[in-house]
């Protein structure tokens, strides 16, 4: 038996002011996707933002539904409408924001689990990382270098 250890990295940045001036940009995007988001049930908003290599942005929201399961997170609403339009674009870049109705979101909140794998399969895909930057309403911004910081052990294509 031995013990594996997986490390991962992230960056805490204190405010927008200090993270690059293209992923400011990229996060007024995610803003602004954020204050359009279809949220009538958990009154969560969530809005991501992607640049794409080829310069475009990609923006998405959550879409909620009365049947609650069929709702979808910003973060895949971006990356698969990214896929359908650009499909031979990589993602190069990914800002997230998330505000609650119930309480200020002061700190970082991280793409939920089932998005980490429809990011995952991106990553794979292009075999390039996705730098992901993540921020509350305020306060600070994590930034990672890659998905595979927020998904380590990923099951990918190559276990198939
Ligand atoms: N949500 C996202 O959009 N992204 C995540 O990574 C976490 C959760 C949405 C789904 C749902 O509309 C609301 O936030 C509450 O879970």
């Amino acid at each position: 038996m031995k013990e594996v250890k997986i490390e991962s990295t992230f960056f805490i940045y204190d405010s927008l002011e200090d993270i690059p001036v293209d992923v400011q940009l990229l996060m007024k995007q995610a803003v602004e996707a954020r204050e359009k988001a279809y949220a009538p049930y958990s009154n969560f908003y969530v809005g991501a933002a992607i640049l794409l290599d080829n310069g475009e942005v990609i923006i998405g929201n959550n879409q909620e539904n009365a049947s609650y399961p069929s709702g979808l997170c910003a973060e895949r609403t971006a990356i698969y409408y990214a896929g359908a339009k650009y499909s031979k674009a990589k993602i190069l870049k990914m800002a997230i924001t998330a505000a609650s109705q119930n309480q200020k979101t002061t700190n970082p909140i991280p793409p939920c689990g089932a998005c980490r794998q429809a990011i995952a399969e991106y990553e794979v895909k292009q075999n390039v990382p996705i730098e992901i930057y993540f921020m509350g309403e305020t306060g600070n911004i994590a930034k990672s270098n890659s998905l595979s910081n927020l998904l380590p052990f990923v099951f990918n294509k190559s276990n198939l």
